[in-house]
């Protein structure tokens, strides 16, 4: 696959000026075989709309509702206005903080794929998973319980090893290129075109580790956390993602 991948989960952090410095200061030379994109809070996306470099923009999470009375949430098409053409689903801290099912993460990303956004679903293992070496059940258990032969072509699965998750313990290459290869099997298998999806790997992303990843042959890319706050890290990682496909 030529084309790398490197979308920066904000999570709950930031503020307008933050974004206007953060604007100001990325600088990575675009590519056509590298998106590049940030997923700020809700709020900010408005202040993000003119990223420079072509940086694209992407949700958080959005309903599994088009639209109606659900106080507090955002719809796909609302994300769309904004110049969202991603949107995160099923991430552990939303599994975890707001009890996220599998049947709602589905949910979620058939309403976000008709509306136009294309899914980033997350999967990944707790330590104690890995502990009593069961990754790799679970890991197809979740792409199982969320994807079918009906799941929309338009997909990007990231792999995010909850022990990885803010942490500075990134999985290993050879840990992360070995599950995308569990999960490229579990995607061919599930769905018409799993042999296409990008899978990206998440879980202390940052520039030093970056290239590593980005050399494995199962990986597509980066979801970034932490190192995606500051925009010269963030755009480091960006240039190890065209440095790899150039090598
Ligand atoms: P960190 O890069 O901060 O570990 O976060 C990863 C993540 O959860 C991205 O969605």
């Amino acid at each position: 696959m030529n084309k790398r991948y490197v979308i920066g989960n904000w999570k709950m952090h930031g503020s307008l000026a933050m974004v206007d410095a953060f604007s100001r200061a990325l600088a990575y030379a675009p590519s056509p075989d590298v998106v590049a994109a940030i997923a700020p809070p809700h709020p900010y996306l408005g202040a993000c709309s003119d990223l420079p470099h072509g940086c694209g923009l992407a949700g958080q999470d959005c309903s599994a509702h088009d639209n109606g009375a659900h106080t507090g949430e955002v719809s796909a098409s609302m994300l769309i206005e904004w110049g969202c053409g991603w949107v995160i689903l099923g991430h552990s801290e939303r599994r975890t903080d707001l009890a996220e099912s599998d049947q709602l993460i589905a949910a979620k990303l058939a309403t976000a794929s008709s509306a136009g956004l294309i899914p980033v679903l997350c999967v990944g293992e707790s330590l104690a998973v890995r502990d009593a070496g069961r990754e790799e059940t679970v890991v197809r258990e979740q792409l199982r319980a969320v994807l079918s032969e009906q799941s929309p072509a338009s997909l990007l699965v990231a792999y995010e090893p909850i022990w990885a998750i803010g942490t500075g313990v990134t999985a290993s290459p050879e840990q992360a290129n070995a599950m995308h290869a569990v999960i490229r099997d579990e995607l061919t298998a599930l769905t018409e075109d799993g042999a296409s999806v990008p899978l990206l790997y998440g879980g202390s992303v940052n520039p030093d580790n970056a290239r590593g990843l980005f050399d494995c042959p199962h990986v597509d890319g980066a979801l970034v956390g932490g190192a995606s706050l500051d925009a010269t890290s963030f755009s480091k990682i960006v240039e190890a993602a065209q440095a790899s496909l150039e090598k």
